[in-house]
């Protein structure tokens, strides 16, 4: 992935980063409860004749009858919710990624149609009539499954997240990309139905020295990762549903591996071999895959969990605020290690922060929603979300992670973003220091 390049698409001015740093006033904060505020507007944007006391057009004809839509699609009113891709940052289309519309979205579960893909070799069409798995290496039976054979196992039902390493990479060395979709968007979060992973390998029977997986892709990157044999014990799936219907084929129809709270690029898409074996097989190679390379010189490899982390999706540069007065602030937050356990919500660059009101399920290795239900002054405002899980771990700032880590990686950057709100209502992504 290519990085920092000034090109269009959002890029923030940098005039603006440094006139931040270098201090802003902010007046006016209001918070939830406050006054009564002015609620609705009776000049709607859009066609006159539609709106009260006029009887709208779709009151006066009929429909469309029920063969019209066999398979539902989102109104065309929602034409603009979209993944989106970023053009120049990669060399070719396959080996390359778009990105979850966050910022559209509310919930906990990602939409099938608009889960971000990352893929290094396009997407695989396979057809499930030929689809099979194999497992072999250190164990007693080697198999092969058909996709039939994977669904007559026993089967679970479980939401998680799945963010790709590499989500937010680009703002390692400071704020880049203006909107969530594009700084975040590389994660999303479904129910999957499939069979644990544990129930197969039982059924090849993992011989006593066996400690890791090498798990393979079927695409034509035939993309594979060395995956610790406990994990894989523990709560990994060969998932074969998600949000109750077949995967699709960008998220890897018929199968995928899902791996859950650990980087999106174990998650093997279109799974097709599981090789058991006592070393990682990625130790045979000069570099592992994935690694965050330290100021020192020094890398860390096997950075496996993903950890706390949040964003506020609304409002964010593709979402400002349009009006005064009674507003909501919404946001996502996840966390690798567990549950989320609290979100809070600054709008002065962090230097005061109030407890957000969490909405929705809570559940480990998900994505949990928060909000902060306010009024706005239409004064500027630094908004920023900050997430704890049920470890005690605390979402960093950016600073203190990069006193960590540098800034010479691409993995693995989870601190706190800041949305600098203007007196428009426009958003922009900038850094506090
Ligand atoms: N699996 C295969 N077979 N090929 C791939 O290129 N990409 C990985 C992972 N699994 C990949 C793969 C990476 S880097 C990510 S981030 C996730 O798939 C993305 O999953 P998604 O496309 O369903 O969002
Ligand atoms: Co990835």
């Amino acid at each position: 992935m290519r990085r920092l390049r000034k090109e269009p698409l959002g890029l923030v001015d940098p005039a603006r980063r440094s006139l931040l740093k270098a201090g802003l006033a902010l007046g006016g904060v209001a918070v939830a409860g406050g006054e009564a505020l002015a609620q609705g507007s009776t000049a709607g944007a859009g066609n006159p004749a539609n709106q009260a006391p006029n009887v709208p057009d779709w009151s006066r004809y009929l429909g469309d009858g029920v063969e019209a839509r066999p398979y539902g699609m989102p109104s065309k009113f929602e034409a603009h919710v979209v993944k989106r891709d970023v053009e120049w940052l990669t060399a070719s289309r396959q080996s390359s990624v778009n990105f979850t519309p966050i910022h559209e979205l509310d919930g906990i579960i990602t939409p099938n149609g608009l889960c971000f893909e990352r893929h290094h070799g396009g997407t695989a069409v396979v057809d499930p009539a030929d689809y099979q798995l194999m497992i072999n290496g250190l164990v007693e039976k080697p198999l092969i499954l058909t996709l039939d054979d994977i669904k007559r196992l026993p089967r679970v039902n479980r939401a998680y997240f799945c963010e790709c390493a590499a989500n937010s990479g680009m703002e390692w060395r400071g704020a880049q990309l203006n909107g969530c979709q594009f700084t975040h968007g590389m994660v999303h979060c479904v129910m999957y139905t499939g069979v644990p992973l544990k129930v197969i390998l039982e059924q090849a029977g993992v011989k006593t020295n066996a400690r890791w997986l090498m798990v393979e892709g079927g695409d034509s990157s035939g993309m594979n990762r060395s995956l610790p044999l406990a994990k894989a014990l523990d709560d990994c799936l060969i998932a074969f549903k998600m949000n109750g219907e077949a995967l699709r084929e960008e998220n890897g129809y018929p199968a995928r591996l899902v791996v859950p709270g650990w980087e999106a690029n174990l998650w093997i898409k279109w799974i097709r071999r599981i090789e058991v074996g006592d070393e990682p097989w990625h130790a045979r190679e000069e570099t592992s895959k994935y690694t965050d390379l330290l100021e020192n010189g020094t890398a860390r490899r096997f950075t496996f969990v993903m950890d706390a982390k949040s964003v506020i999706t609304s409002p964010s540069p593709q979402m400002p605020w349009k009006h005064k007065g009674q507003n909501v602030i919404s946001g996502i937050a996840w966390s690798g290690r567990g549950t989320i356990k609290r979100v809070d919500v600054s709008m002065d660059g962090g230097r005061n922060w109030m407890t957000a009101r969490i909405d929705g399920p809570v559940l480990p290795k998900a994505v949990t929603r928060f909000y902060v239900d306010t009024p706005w002054s239409g004064s500027p405002l630094l908004l920023q979300s900050r997430a704890m899980d049920d470890t005690g771990y605390v979402q960093p700032s950016k600073k203190e992670l990069r006193e960590v880590r540098g800034v010479n990686s691409i993995y693995h950057n989870n601190g706190i973003q800041t949305w600098h709100v203007l007196a428009s209502g426009e958003v922009e992504n900038v850094e506090v220091s």
